[in-house]
């Protein structure tokens, strides 16, 4: 941060006298801010479709930053601040904006580069560092340059020379264009129905979106995998206007057994018909929590039209708090969330997911020019709605509580489906009746 140097003043433009004010420069105010801040993925191997690591890449961008940063379009960050403290919230102090927005009005000025921070060192292309190991798809896979999505299935032995505790599985495609997400399975022969692998049921190890930001599990958690098992990853594949070849690598990181039982609540709606031009259609779903337990993360999901997503927690005392909110849902920055620290969520504590979507023309993300009716699905021009709370329980006799609500979970979505499946049938026959 500046000595002697006054923020306000700066910013208004108002110059003062020259005694108590030096200019921001790079190297002094404004490296540690970008640092810290946006080198993480402005790296040649980060992601971005820049580097900002040096002053000359920052220089070169100066204008565009003070308009990116001040929107708060970057660092990107959708959850609202206030509504639920997280891990690693990527938000700039409006000091820092306004240190930015000062050094690029005073002329982008260098400094003295022995008084810049260190530059961190990206060399592996891992985030979370050097994993213990690392695997890869056994043939790269050509997604076309058009065309419709593609699932795929792909099996990665991993050839584990013992049963291992994982605190992290870290997805890098080769494409990230192509990517439209991807599920990282844990599955062994003893659970494999055809002889390829693919006819299997697997344990969800961590799954990947676009902007998603892969995080170690908690102190005292882990997920075990087992000799002999091997990674089924099922990969949503999208044409992106140039065709590319895919081969992800999964970087794993090994860790202790662990100490607490990890499991998920799951919230999930797909009733939903979104009419043409609707600007405000809301999706909800609820449950309640079976047994005491502590919510350590949080994701949702939904695409395209997805506005604003919500999530409470109602406590037995008829308390409430706020467990995530997005007020500007963006389908490339679909994030994990962790808490800072645990949210206690005692037996009947209710949850709500609460999605709003927007399927008007003022939409800018809306797929359909004019909009279209838009009902549930799994192409990216469908709509989803989904959450998923990461739970730790205080008991592990607990667990089949919560395994038993994410059945009667799946049970109702059968049956949402198969009531849709009648409304569509009723609607087509009204369609044929009307022509007769
Ligand atoms: C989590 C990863 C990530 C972080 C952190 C990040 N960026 Fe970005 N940035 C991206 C990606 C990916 C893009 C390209 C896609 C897009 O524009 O949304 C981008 C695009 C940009 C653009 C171009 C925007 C445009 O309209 O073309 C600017 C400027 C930028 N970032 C500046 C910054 C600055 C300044 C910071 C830090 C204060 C920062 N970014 C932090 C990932 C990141």
């Amino acid at each position: 941060m500046g000595v002697g140097f006054s923020i306000p003043e700066a910013v208004n433009g108002s110059p003062q006298p020259e005694t108590d004010l030096r200019a921001p420069t790079y190297h002094e105010d404004i490296a540690s801010i970008i640092l810290d801040n946006c080198s993480s993925c402005h790296h040649p191997k980060g992601g971005a479709p820049f580097d900002l690591m040096s002053y000359k890449d920052v220089r070169r961008r100066g204008r565009q930053i003070v308009q990116v940063t001040q929107e708060r379009y970057m660092p990107p960050w959708k959850a609202e601040p206030g509504f639920g403290e997280f891990e690693g919230a990527r938000v700039l102090e409006k000091e820092s904006l306004a240190l930015i927005e000062a050094w690029v009005k005073g002329g982008m000025k260098e400094g003295n580069p022995e008084k810049s921070p260190e530059i961190p060192k990206y060399e592996s292309g891992w985030r979370l560092g050097k994993p213990d190991l690392v695997v890869q798809m056994k043939e790269p896979y050509l997604i076309p340059a058009e065309g419709p999505e593609l699932y795929e299935r792909f099996v990665i032995p991993l050839d584990l020379e013992k049963d291992q505790y994982i605190k992290a599985a870290e997805f890098r495609p080769t494409s990230p264009q192509g990517v439209h997400h991807v599920f990282i399975m844990r599955t062994n022969k003893s659970r494999q129905k055809g002889g390829d692998g693919l006819g299997f049921e697997g344990e969800l190890l961590e799954g990947w979106t676009p902007g998603a930001i892969t995080r170690f599990l908690p102190e005292g958690v882990s997920k075990q995998i087992l000799k002999g098992d091997y990674l089924v990853l099922r990969s949503h594949l999208k044409p992106s206007g140039k065709a590319e070849y895919e081969q992800s690598q999964i970087g794993l990181y090994f860790g202790d057994a662990p100490k607490r039982v990890l499991t998920g609540m799951r919230l999930h709606n797909n009733s939903m018909d979104i009419p043409a031009g609707d600007n405000n259609y809301v999706v909800s779903d609820s449950l309640v929590v079976p047994a005491d337990s502590d919510a350590i993360g949080i994701a949702a999901h939904c695409h395209y039209l997805g506005r604003e997503v919500r999530a409470t927690a109602t406590f037995p005392d008829g308390s409430s708090k706020w467990l995530l909110l997005i007020k500007d849902w963006d389908f490339n920055w679909q994030e994990h969330f962790r808490y800072k620290e645990p949210v206690y969520l005692p037996k009947g504590t209710r949850i709500d997911m609460t999605i709003v979507f927007d399927n008007s023309g003022k939409n800018p993300q809306n797929p359909f020019n004019p909009p279209r009716r838009v009902r549930y699905g799994g192409t990216s021009t469908d709509e989803m709605a989904i959450m998923y709370v990461e739970v730790l329980l205080k008991n592990e006799s607990d667990f089949p509580e919560f395994k038993n609500l994410l059945i009667e979970g799946k049970r109702k979505r059968k049956e949402e489906v198969r009531r849709k499946r009648e409304k569509l049938k009723k609607e087509m026959q009204e369609k044929a009746n009307k022509k007769d």
